[in-house]
């Protein structure tokens, strides 16, 4: 239709190469036409974590296959797109620059404008995706393998602040560390999650990270509490006693649920904010979905979180938040613009 463009959305920063399109309507709603994902994570899942030179191999292999198949589901052709998208960091360099590079290459081909863009907004921006806008003002709460945030959004394309981090671990490298502590597989979200439902979560009193009188409000902990799971298992496993897995992972994941949701409704209430969007790998958890759900419901918070598949990363959500910076007329990156693995958040698209 007249009026509307085309957004391409590439991201690369960790294990997964993304391609996405979305289209920019010219009342500024913006749809999703097509999300293609390659993941390597078999390929670090004998390593427990992933491994940066196999990620950009990986990309480099995939991105191809992957474009192909974004442009083969949308229906469209490279002459369709009117603007890219690229993560431009946070997040692995050498996984990075080969998303950028890609990025370059295609937008100086098309003679389109380019957009490096923030991963961590990418994760938000692409609930508009699901729920349509998002309101004036909101809070954000990313839950991955690489970050734990709260994010106080103020316009997606306008500005991001950091209200919280993690101090040390990320929710999700406490699951991935705590399924290698219990011989589960890697990743270790989704096993300890389906253990857990077998499990009770009162059977034991692991620690709430940061949560004293005297602790940073909206930071989070996790490695005291991964610690604290390795400690109890080593000592029953010296008794000779079996261990409980569905009950340890029940406790563990309740005490990541509780921590994550109790400061994500404080901040929330604290800084005046109605709605609340959980995204990021961990943000399929069912435990920290339930709770949230309950809780936000308590304290009169809309509660969003986008489906499983747009909440771990993908080149939609950077499409996504592509398209909402062109919509707010941003300026676009320079052609030679680097990847920055440590992009602060508050960086929305670089200039
Ligand atoms: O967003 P994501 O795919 O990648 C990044 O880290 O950016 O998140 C992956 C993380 C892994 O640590 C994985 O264990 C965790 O998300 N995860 C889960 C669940 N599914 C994935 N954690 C808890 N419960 C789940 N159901
Ligand atoms: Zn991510």
């Amino acid at each position: 239709m007249t009026g509307d463009r085309v957004v391409l959305g590439i991201e690369s920063s960790c294990d997964e190469t993304g391609v996405g399109l979305v289209r920019l309507t010219a009342d500024g709603t913006v749809e999703l036409l097509a999300d293609a994902v390659a993941s390597s994570v078999d390929e670090h899942a004998r390593f427990g974590g992933v491994v940066p030179e196999i990620a950009s191999r990986a990309h480099l292999a995939a991105m191809v296959p992957t474009m192909r198949r974004a442009l083969d589901q949308s229906g469209l052709k490279l002459s369709d797109v009117d603007a890219i998208a690229v993560t431009a960091g946070p997040g692995l360099a050498g996984a990075l620059m080969v998303g950028v590079a890609a990025a370059k290459a295609y937008a100086s081909a098309l003679g389109v404008p380019l957009f490096g863009v923030n991963h961590l907004g990418g994760h938000v921006a692409v609930d508009t995706l699901e729920h349509g806008p998002l309101p004036e003002r909101c809070l954000a709460l990313l839950v991955s393998g690489g970050h734990t945030q709260l994010l106080l959004v103020e316009g997606i394309a306008e500005k991001i602040t950091e209200v919280g981090s993690t101090i040390d671990d990320a929710a999700g490298e406490a699951y991935d560390k705590v399924a290698r502590i219990l011989d589960l597989p890697y990743p270790g979200g989704p096993p300890i999650d389906r253990q857990a439902r077998l499990g009770d979560p009162a059977a034991i009193a692991f620690p709430r990270g940061l949560t004293g009188p005297r602790d940073p409000r909206y930071d989070f902990s996790f490695s005291g509490l991964k610690t604290a799971v390795a400690r109890w298992v080593e000592t029953e496993q010296r008794a000779g006693r079996e261990i409980p897995v569905p009950d340890v992972c029940a406790s563990f994941q309740e005490a990541v649920a509780d921590v994550l949701t109790a400061k994500a409704v404080r901040a929330a209430r604290d800084l005046n904010v109605d709605t609340l969007v959980i995204s990021g790998g961990v943000a399929a958890n069912s435990r920290l979905s339930a709770l949230a759900a309950q809780r936000c419901a308590e304290a009169g918070i809309r509660l969003r979180v986008p489906r499983p598949r747009l909440c771990t990363d993908n080149g939609a959500m950077i499409a996504a938040l592509g398209a909402h910076v062109l919509a707010a007329g941003a300026k676009p990156s320079p052609l030679d613009m680097p990847a920055n693995p440590g992009l602060p958040v508050n960086t929305i698209v670089i200039q």
